[in-house]
């Protein structure tokens, strides 16, 4: 342990302090941590004013969590840092669909619906039809498997964050996939959104002059059995703000055409009216190791 403390030295001492510690990972992961915030702080020459600040800042982040909010992760999102953890843990495999970022709105269960069903019950907006197949990397279709899908309405809210307007479920549903893998669902376009900005990410955004908004997209969890569960979206091709989502949360596999349709028949088939916008999603999943 060093005895005199250097802006040198300072790094080396509090990474010997955890020579004792028993959890290799977590030595692994402090050590790193302290040469990272030490070069930082030594590359910024920071000021105790901005240290200040900087403590003031996270203790108003965590003031502002509760059980229905956690600006914790909003700070990691907007930092890129919650996506980056994300596709590191699901490096893409093959063909498999990538994955994005779950984020804050699963927060009630999604009604089980059959498929053909409509997840809206508001009825304004752009109806669209969404229809696909899982299929696995190794090419078969996998039947009986569980799509959870929810979104934002038209005009870019959840279910959760306008009560008297949405009944709770609307935007959302449980599908399981029929014998060929196949589903599909009625939906409206979702609009993009703003992320919560009444705290201090909204602070941090303002700041930097950043945008707060999140094109728009639709969620899924995907389950089959055998397969790695996916967190995904599907993001609406063309929507406001897909090249610059404010939580990074866009890979170009994921950017779906909403194609317009106009034929009378086919809106009959699917129980729409015209005219309608369809989307086609396959989602192809990676076998358990
Ligand atoms: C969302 O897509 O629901 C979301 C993701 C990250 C932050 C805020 C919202
Ligand atoms: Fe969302």
């Amino acid at each position: 342990m060093a005895t005199d403390f250097t802006e040198e030295t300072a790094a080396d001492a509090v990474v010997e302090s955890f020579a004792l510690s028993t959890d290799p990972r977590l030595r692994e992961i402090l050590t790193s941590l302290v040469r990272h915030v030490h070069a930082f702080a030594r590359d910024v020459e920071l000021t105790i004013p901005e240290w200040e600040f900087a403590i003031d800042f996270l203790t108003r982040t965590g003031q502002k969590c509760d059980d229905k909010r956690q600006e914790f992760i909003l700070l990691s999102d907007v930092l890129g840092v919650s996506m980056l953890t994300e596709t590191i843990s699901n490096r893409k495999f093959g063909v498999a669909t990538e994955s994005t970022v779950l984020g804050p709105f699963h927060v009630v269960e999604s009604p089980v619906r059959a498929l053909g069903d409509s997840i809206d019950s508001v009825g304004t907006g752009t109806p669209c039809v969404v229809t696909g197949r899982v299929v696995s990397t190794r090419g078969t279709p996998l039947p009986g498997a569980t799509l959870d899908v929810w979104q934002a309405n038209d005009e870019g809210f959840y279910d959760v964050q306008q009560p008297g307007v949405q009944e709770i479920g609307n935007g959302r549903g449980l599908f399981t996939a029929d014998a060929a893998g196949a589903f599909w669902f009625r939906t409206i376009v979702p609009r993009y959104y703003p992320i919560p900005v009444d705290g201090p990410v909204g602070e941090l955004l303002r700041a930097t002059g950043r945008h707060s908004f999140r094109p728009a997209h639709i969620h899924f969890i995907v389950t089959a059995p055998g397969h790695r569960d996916l967190t995904t979206h599907m993001f609406v091709a063309g929507s406001e703000y897909i090249e610059s989502d404010t939580v990074f949360a866009v890979k170009k596999s994921l950017v779906v055409d909403f194609s317009p349709v106009d034929d009378p028949a086919l809106a009959e088939k699917w129980g729409v009216p015209v005219p309608f916008r369809h989307a086609d999603f396959t989602i192809t999943m990676q076998p358990e190791p």
